[in-house]
Protein backbone atom coordinates (compact mmCIF):
# COMPACT_ATOMS: atom_id res chain seq x y z
CA UNK A 1 0.00 0.00 0.00
CA UNK A 2 1.38 3.65 -0.96
CA UNK A 3 -0.36 6.36 1.41
CA UNK A 4 -0.20 8.69 -1.88
CA UNK A 5 -2.96 6.40 -3.29
CA UNK A 6 -5.23 7.46 -0.48
CA UNK A 7 -4.31 10.82 1.41
CA UNK A 8 -5.27 13.75 -0.25
CA UNK A 9 -2.12 15.23 -0.88
CA UNK A 10 -1.90 18.29 1.49
CA UNK A 11 0.94 18.21 3.61
CA UNK A 12 4.26 17.88 2.69
CA UNK A 13 6.25 14.69 4.24
CA UNK A 14 9.76 14.36 5.16
CA UNK A 15 11.42 10.61 6.90
CA UNK A 16 10.01 7.76 7.59
CA UNK A 17 7.00 6.45 9.31
CA UNK A 18 7.13 6.95 13.74
CA UNK A 19 6.07 5.11 15.98
CA UNK A 20 6.90 6.25 19.82
CA UNK A 21 7.42 9.32 21.19
CA UNK A 22 8.95 10.04 24.92
CA UNK A 23 9.49 13.71 26.30
CA UNK A 24 12.09 15.21 23.40
CA UNK A 25 12.25 12.10 21.29
CA UNK A 26 10.73 10.69 18.73
CA UNK A 27 11.44 7.11 16.95
CA UNK A 28 10.33 5.67 13.24
CA UNK A 29 9.84 2.48 12.70
CA UNK A 30 13.76 1.68 12.13
CA UNK A 31 14.30 2.63 15.58
CA UNK A 32 16.01 5.32 14.93
CA UNK A 33 15.74 8.46 17.32
CA UNK A 34 15.25 11.85 16.64
CA UNK A 35 15.50 14.81 18.92
CA UNK A 36 12.37 16.71 17.97
CA UNK A 37 12.30 20.52 19.03
CA UNK A 38 9.07 21.38 17.40
CA UNK A 39 6.77 18.32 19.05
CA UNK A 40 3.66 18.51 17.30
CA UNK A 41 3.96 21.64 15.72
CA UNK A 42 4.38 23.23 19.09
CA UNK A 43 1.26 21.36 20.19
CA UNK A 44 2.96 18.69 22.53
CA UNK A 45 3.98 21.09 25.36
CA UNK A 46 5.21 18.70 27.79
CA UNK A 47 6.92 16.55 25.21
CA UNK A 48 5.32 13.28 23.64
CA UNK A 49 3.48 10.93 25.89
CA UNK A 50 4.36 12.95 29.65
CA UNK A 51 3.50 9.99 31.94
CA UNK A 52 0.71 12.16 34.02
CA UNK A 53 -1.16 12.44 30.24
CA UNK A 54 -1.13 9.05 29.42
CA UNK A 55 -1.96 8.11 32.55
CA UNK A 56 -5.14 10.45 32.80
CA UNK A 57 -6.07 10.19 29.77
CA UNK A 58 -6.32 5.92 30.39
CA UNK A 59 -8.36 6.78 33.57
CA UNK A 60 -10.78 9.39 31.83
CA UNK A 61 -11.27 6.87 28.94
CA UNK A 62 -11.98 4.12 31.76
CA UNK A 63 -14.98 6.61 33.08
CA UNK A 64 -16.32 9.02 30.25
CA UNK A 65 -14.95 9.47 27.01
CA UNK A 66 -17.30 11.88 25.53
CA UNK A 67 -21.30 13.52 26.83
CA UNK A 68 -23.11 15.82 24.75
CA UNK A 69 -23.39 19.43 25.92
CA UNK A 70 -26.77 19.25 27.27
CA UNK A 71 -25.39 17.59 30.18
CA UNK A 72 -23.05 18.59 32.29
CA UNK A 73 -19.98 16.86 33.56
CA UNK A 74 -17.39 17.76 36.43
CA UNK A 75 -14.39 18.70 33.85
CA UNK A 76 -15.35 21.58 31.56
CA UNK A 77 -16.34 23.81 34.27
CA UNK A 78 -13.58 23.07 36.17
CA UNK A 79 -11.10 23.97 33.24
CA UNK A 80 -12.67 26.94 32.27
CA UNK A 81 -12.31 28.68 36.39
CA UNK A 82 -8.97 27.42 36.01
CA UNK A 83 -8.13 29.50 32.71
CA UNK A 84 -10.03 32.25 34.25
CA UNK A 85 -8.37 32.07 37.37
CA UNK A 86 -4.98 32.17 35.58
CA UNK A 87 -6.02 34.66 32.78
CA UNK A 88 -8.80 37.42 32.91
CA UNK A 89 -12.04 37.46 34.67
CA UNK A 90 -13.86 36.18 32.19
CA UNK A 91 -16.00 32.83 30.40
CA UNK A 92 -15.21 30.40 28.20
CA UNK A 93 -16.40 28.20 25.26
CA UNK A 94 -14.03 25.40 24.15
CA UNK A 95 -13.93 23.86 20.42
CA UNK A 96 -11.21 21.13 19.50
CA UNK A 97 -8.56 23.55 16.99
CA UNK A 98 -7.26 26.92 16.65
CA UNK A 99 -9.44 27.51 13.46
CA UNK A 100 -12.73 26.64 15.43
CA UNK A 101 -11.81 29.03 18.20
CA UNK A 102 -11.18 31.44 15.55
CA UNK A 103 -14.17 31.35 14.28
CA UNK A 104 -15.91 31.76 17.31
CA UNK A 105 -14.10 34.72 18.27
CA UNK A 106 -15.27 36.09 14.36
CA UNK A 107 -18.55 35.55 15.38
CA UNK A 108 -18.51 36.79 19.16
CA UNK A 109 -17.29 40.24 17.28
CA UNK A 110 -20.05 40.64 14.40
CA UNK A 111 -22.46 39.54 17.39
CA UNK A 112 -20.78 42.22 19.55
CA UNK A 113 -21.05 45.05 16.08
CA UNK A 114 -24.90 44.24 15.85
CA UNK A 115 -24.84 44.33 12.31
CA UNK A 116 -23.64 48.07 12.04
CA UNK A 117 -20.13 47.43 12.72
CA UNK A 118 -18.19 44.02 11.44
CA UNK A 119 -15.24 45.04 9.97
CA UNK A 120 -12.22 42.97 11.51
CA UNK A 121 -8.74 44.62 11.31
CA UNK A 122 -6.14 41.61 10.90
CA UNK A 123 -2.28 41.66 10.45
CA UNK A 124 0.04 41.13 7.37
CA UNK A 125 2.09 38.06 7.35
CA UNK A 126 -0.68 36.73 10.69
CA UNK A 127 -1.84 32.98 11.02
CA UNK A 128 -4.95 32.21 12.44
CA UNK A 129 -5.94 28.60 10.67
CA UNK A 130 -7.51 27.26 7.47
CA UNK A 131 -10.83 27.29 7.45
CA UNK A 132 -13.27 30.10 5.61
CA UNK A 133 -13.52 32.53 8.26
CA UNK A 134 -10.16 31.54 9.94
CA UNK A 135 -8.30 32.33 6.48
CA UNK A 136 -10.37 35.25 5.97
CA UNK A 137 -8.23 36.44 9.05
CA UNK A 138 -4.86 35.06 8.06
CA UNK A 139 -3.14 38.16 6.21
CA UNK A 140 -1.38 35.87 3.91
CA UNK A 141 -1.98 35.70 0.20
CA UNK A 142 -0.74 32.79 -0.83
CA UNK A 143 -3.00 30.09 1.27
CA UNK A 144 -5.59 32.92 0.64
CA UNK A 145 -5.94 33.12 -2.86
CA UNK A 146 -7.17 29.96 -4.00
CA UNK A 147 -10.33 30.45 -2.17
CA UNK A 148 -11.48 33.35 -2.74
CA UNK A 149 -14.08 35.06 -2.42
CA UNK A 150 -13.56 34.75 0.95
CA UNK A 151 -15.38 35.78 4.51
CA UNK A 152 -15.58 40.16 3.05
CA UNK A 153 -15.03 42.80 5.46
CA UNK A 154 -11.32 41.68 7.21
CA UNK A 155 -9.01 44.42 6.60
CA UNK A 156 -4.74 44.04 6.84
CA UNK A 157 -2.70 46.35 8.48
CA UNK A 158 1.13 46.52 8.75
CA UNK A 159 2.29 44.36 12.10
CA UNK A 160 4.12 46.53 14.70
CA UNK A 161 2.71 49.86 12.45
CA UNK A 162 0.03 51.56 14.97
CA UNK A 163 -0.23 54.17 12.74
CA UNK A 164 -0.87 52.06 9.53
CA UNK A 165 -3.80 50.39 11.64
CA UNK A 166 -5.32 53.60 13.14
CA UNK A 167 -5.82 54.27 9.08
CA UNK A 168 -7.16 51.51 8.70
CA UNK A 169 -10.28 51.34 11.08
CA UNK A 170 -13.30 53.19 9.77
CA UNK A 171 -17.36 53.56 11.32
CA UNK A 172 -17.75 50.33 10.66
CA UNK A 173 -14.82 48.38 12.22
CA UNK A 174 -15.62 46.19 15.12
CA UNK A 175 -12.68 44.98 16.30
CA UNK A 176 -8.89 43.37 15.72
CA UNK A 177 -7.33 40.08 15.54
CA UNK A 178 -3.24 39.94 16.32
CA UNK A 179 -0.88 37.22 17.46
CA UNK A 180 1.37 39.06 19.80
CA UNK A 181 4.17 36.68 18.18
CA UNK A 182 3.45 35.71 14.63
CA UNK A 183 4.75 32.01 14.10
CA UNK A 184 3.87 30.85 11.13
CA UNK A 185 4.49 34.35 9.90
CA UNK A 186 8.30 34.26 10.80
CA UNK A 187 8.42 34.76 14.44
CA UNK A 188 7.57 38.13 14.73
CA UNK A 189 7.40 40.00 18.52
CA UNK A 190 4.61 42.67 19.18
CA UNK A 191 6.49 45.72 19.98
CA UNK A 192 4.98 46.80 23.84
CA UNK A 193 4.18 50.25 22.97
CA UNK A 194 2.09 48.90 19.68
CA UNK A 195 0.16 46.15 21.54
CA UNK A 196 -0.64 49.08 24.36
CA UNK A 197 -1.45 51.89 21.72
CA UNK A 198 -3.76 49.27 20.12
CA UNK A 199 -5.75 48.27 23.35
CA UNK A 200 -6.08 52.00 24.11
CA UNK A 201 -7.78 52.74 21.03
CA UNK A 202 -9.79 49.69 21.10
CA UNK A 203 -10.83 50.79 24.57
CA UNK A 204 -11.71 54.47 23.70
CA UNK A 205 -13.44 53.22 20.35
CA UNK A 206 -15.19 50.28 22.02
CA UNK A 207 -13.41 47.59 19.44
CA UNK A 208 -13.03 44.35 20.49
CA UNK A 209 -9.18 43.16 21.18
CA UNK A 210 -8.39 39.77 20.00
CA UNK A 211 -5.50 38.20 20.91
CA UNK A 212 -4.84 34.64 18.98
CA UNK A 213 -2.68 32.42 21.77
CA UNK A 214 -2.72 29.62 20.03
CA UNK A 215 0.81 28.98 19.20
CA UNK A 216 1.92 31.63 22.21
CA UNK A 217 -0.17 30.26 25.09
CA UNK A 218 0.16 27.71 27.27
CA UNK A 219 3.47 28.74 28.95
CA UNK A 220 5.38 28.61 25.36
CA UNK A 221 6.96 32.26 26.21
CA UNK A 222 7.71 31.92 29.83
CA UNK A 223 4.51 33.27 31.17
CA UNK A 224 1.38 31.01 30.81
CA UNK A 225 -0.23 33.34 28.44
CA UNK A 226 2.04 36.01 26.18
CA UNK A 227 -0.42 39.04 26.88
CA UNK A 228 0.71 38.65 30.71
CA UNK A 229 4.31 39.94 29.21
CA UNK A 230 2.37 43.27 28.11
CA UNK A 231 0.52 45.15 30.39
CA UNK A 232 -3.07 44.89 28.77
CA UNK A 233 -5.74 42.49 28.69
CA UNK A 234 -7.34 40.66 25.51
CA UNK A 235 -11.29 41.13 25.35
CA UNK A 236 -10.99 37.68 23.87
CA UNK A 237 -7.99 35.13 23.98
CA UNK A 238 -7.86 31.82 22.02
CA UNK A 239 -6.18 28.79 22.98
CA UNK A 240 -5.33 25.61 21.47
CA UNK A 241 -2.44 23.57 20.89
CA UNK A 242 -0.61 23.16 23.92
CA UNK A 243 -3.89 23.16 25.64
CA UNK A 244 -4.08 19.91 25.66
CA UNK A 245 -0.62 19.26 24.93
CA UNK A 246 -1.44 16.47 22.43
CA UNK A 247 -4.80 16.09 23.04
CA UNK A 248 -7.54 18.05 20.87
CA UNK A 249 -9.06 20.95 22.29
CA UNK A 250 -9.34 24.84 21.83
CA UNK A 251 -11.06 27.48 23.99
CA UNK A 252 -12.46 31.05 23.56
CA UNK A 253 -12.34 32.97 26.51
CA UNK A 254 -14.30 36.12 26.61
CA UNK A 255 -14.09 38.98 29.05
CA UNK A 256 -17.20 38.81 31.79
CA UNK A 257 -18.58 42.13 30.65
CA UNK A 258 -19.38 40.92 27.19
CA UNK A 259 -19.26 37.01 27.57
CA UNK A 260 -23.25 36.74 27.80
CA UNK A 261 -23.73 38.47 24.39
CA UNK A 262 -23.21 34.76 22.82
CA UNK A 263 -26.37 32.91 24.31
CA UNK A 264 -28.27 30.24 23.55
CA UNK A 265 -28.41 28.71 20.52
CA UNK A 266 -26.08 31.23 19.42
CA UNK A 267 -23.33 29.13 18.71
CA UNK A 268 -22.36 25.20 19.36
CA UNK A 269 -20.01 22.22 18.70
CA UNK A 270 -20.43 18.50 19.05
CA UNK A 271 -16.92 17.54 20.35
CA UNK A 272 -15.81 20.67 22.36
CA UNK A 273 -15.46 20.51 26.21
CA UNK A 274 -16.04 16.48 26.55
CA UNK A 275 -15.28 15.05 29.32
CA UNK A 276 -11.70 13.46 27.84
CA UNK A 277 -9.98 16.49 26.25
CA UNK A 278 -11.27 19.27 29.34
CA UNK A 279 -9.70 16.28 31.67
CA UNK A 280 -6.46 16.32 29.94
CA UNK A 281 -6.16 19.97 29.96
CA UNK A 282 -7.27 20.58 33.47
CA UNK A 283 -4.11 18.09 34.19
CA UNK A 284 -1.64 20.28 31.65
CA UNK A 285 -2.17 23.32 33.94
CA UNK A 286 -0.98 20.74 37.13
CA UNK A 287 1.53 19.65 35.45
CA UNK A 288 2.42 23.28 34.24
CA UNK A 289 2.47 24.36 37.71
CA UNK A 290 3.97 21.49 39.79
CA UNK A 291 6.49 20.80 37.65
CA UNK A 292 7.38 24.63 37.36
CA UNK A 293 7.67 24.92 33.74
CA UNK A 294 7.65 28.21 33.45
CA UNK A 295 10.72 28.72 35.18
CA UNK A 296 12.41 26.05 33.06
CA UNK A 297 11.09 28.02 30.25
CA UNK A 298 12.51 30.85 31.41
CA UNK A 299 16.28 29.53 31.51
CA UNK A 300 15.88 27.05 28.82
CA UNK A 301 14.82 30.10 26.32
CA UNK A 302 17.61 32.24 27.75
CA UNK A 303 20.20 29.10 27.58
CA UNK A 304 18.67 28.48 23.71
CA UNK A 305 18.77 31.68 22.56
CA UNK A 306 22.61 33.08 24.10
CA UNK A 307 23.94 30.00 22.41
CA UNK A 308 21.98 30.76 19.08
CA UNK A 309 23.34 34.02 19.02
CA UNK A 310 26.93 32.77 19.53
CA UNK A 311 26.05 30.61 16.11
CA UNK A 312 24.68 34.01 14.65
CA UNK A 313 28.27 35.48 14.75
CA UNK A 314 29.93 32.50 13.40
CA UNK A 315 27.73 32.38 10.40
CA UNK A 316 26.35 35.19 8.48
CA UNK A 317 23.65 33.60 7.10
CA UNK A 318 21.94 34.19 10.24
CA UNK A 319 20.43 37.39 10.40
CA UNK A 320 18.60 37.45 13.16
CA UNK A 321 17.67 35.29 16.36
CA UNK A 322 14.34 36.60 18.01
CA UNK A 323 11.29 35.61 20.03
CA UNK A 324 10.53 34.68 23.75
CA UNK A 325 10.70 31.95 26.21
CA UNK A 326 10.95 28.72 23.92
CA UNK A 327 9.72 30.00 20.58
CA UNK A 328 12.56 31.02 18.70
CA UNK A 329 13.11 32.02 15.20
CA UNK A 330 16.39 31.77 13.46
CA UNK A 331 16.01 33.96 10.49
CA UNK A 332 18.72 33.52 7.47
CA UNK A 333 19.29 35.87 4.48
CA UNK A 334 18.28 32.24 2.47
CA UNK A 335 15.71 30.11 2.10
CA UNK A 336 15.86 27.84 5.19
CA UNK A 337 13.97 24.53 3.98
CA UNK A 338 17.17 22.78 2.84
CA UNK A 339 18.85 23.85 6.47
CA UNK A 340 15.53 21.98 8.45
CA UNK A 341 16.39 19.32 6.09
CA UNK A 342 19.97 18.47 6.59
CA UNK A 343 18.74 18.97 10.45
CA UNK A 344 16.26 15.89 9.91
CA UNK A 345 18.64 14.37 8.10
CA UNK A 346 21.12 14.31 11.09
CA UNK A 347 18.26 13.59 13.34
CA UNK A 348 16.91 16.95 14.26
CA UNK A 349 13.47 18.18 13.63
CA UNK A 350 12.67 21.83 13.76
CA UNK A 351 10.46 23.57 11.85
CA UNK A 352 11.17 26.33 8.13
CA UNK A 353 8.52 29.16 8.32
CA UNK A 354 7.96 32.03 5.95
CA UNK A 355 10.32 31.09 3.05
CA UNK A 356 13.42 32.22 5.90
CA UNK A 357 13.19 31.32 9.25
CA UNK A 358 13.79 28.42 11.08
CA UNK A 359 11.38 27.97 14.12
CA UNK A 360 12.35 26.18 17.09
CA UNK A 361 9.84 25.76 19.45
CA UNK A 362 10.85 22.81 21.93
CA UNK A 363 8.62 21.03 25.02
CA UNK A 364 8.40 22.90 27.64
CA UNK A 365 10.34 20.83 30.08
CA UNK A 366 13.08 20.57 27.53
CA UNK A 367 16.56 19.88 28.84
CA UNK A 368 19.78 21.62 29.15
CA UNK A 369 21.30 18.33 27.62
CA UNK A 370 18.86 18.08 24.97
CA UNK A 371 19.38 21.65 24.11
CA UNK A 372 23.05 20.92 23.91
CA UNK A 373 22.52 18.19 21.74
CA UNK A 374 20.43 20.68 19.18
CA UNK A 375 22.91 23.11 19.10
CA UNK A 376 25.87 20.61 18.01
CA UNK A 377 23.62 19.37 15.40
CA UNK A 378 23.02 22.90 13.96
CA UNK A 379 26.53 23.65 14.34
CA UNK A 380 27.16 20.13 11.96
CA UNK A 381 23.68 21.89 9.55
CA UNK A 382 25.65 25.45 9.21
CA UNK A 383 29.05 23.93 8.59
CA UNK A 384 27.62 21.92 5.80
CA UNK A 385 25.47 24.48 4.32
CA UNK A 386 27.57 27.52 4.64
C1 LIG B 1 -1.78 31.52 15.87
C2 LIG B 1 -2.57 30.41 15.28
N1 LIG B 1 -3.91 30.50 15.23
C3 LIG B 1 -4.67 29.52 14.72
C4 LIG B 1 -4.10 28.37 14.21
C5 LIG B 1 -4.97 27.29 13.63
O1 LIG B 1 -4.98 26.19 14.47
P1 LIG B 1 -5.52 24.76 13.93
O2 LIG B 1 -4.55 24.25 12.94
O3 LIG B 1 -5.60 23.92 15.17
O4 LIG B 1 -6.86 25.00 13.34
C6 LIG B 1 -2.72 28.22 14.25
C7 LIG B 1 -2.07 27.01 13.71
O5 LIG B 1 -0.89 26.92 13.51
C8 LIG B 1 -1.93 29.26 14.80
O6 LIG B 1 -0.60 29.19 14.84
Amino acid sequence: MSEEDYLIPVYKKIGGVFVRGKGSFLWDEKRRRFLDLFPGWGVSILGHCHPRIVKVVREQANQLIHLPNNLRHPWQAALAKKIVDTSFKGKVFFANSGAEAVEAAIKFTRLYGKGERYEIITMKSSFHGRTLGALSATGQKEYKYPFRPLLPKFTEAKFNDFGDFERKVNKKTVGVILELIQGEGGVNVAREDYVRNLRKFCDENDLIFIVDEVQTGMGRTAKLFCFQHYSVQPDIMLLSKGLGAGFPISAMVVKEKIANLMGRGKHASTFGGAPLPTRVSWEVFKIIEEEKILANVKKMGRYFTNKLQGLKKEFAVIKEIRGKGLMIGIELATNSYPFFEEAFKKGLIINSTHKNVLRIMPALNVKKEEIDLGLNILQEVFEKLC
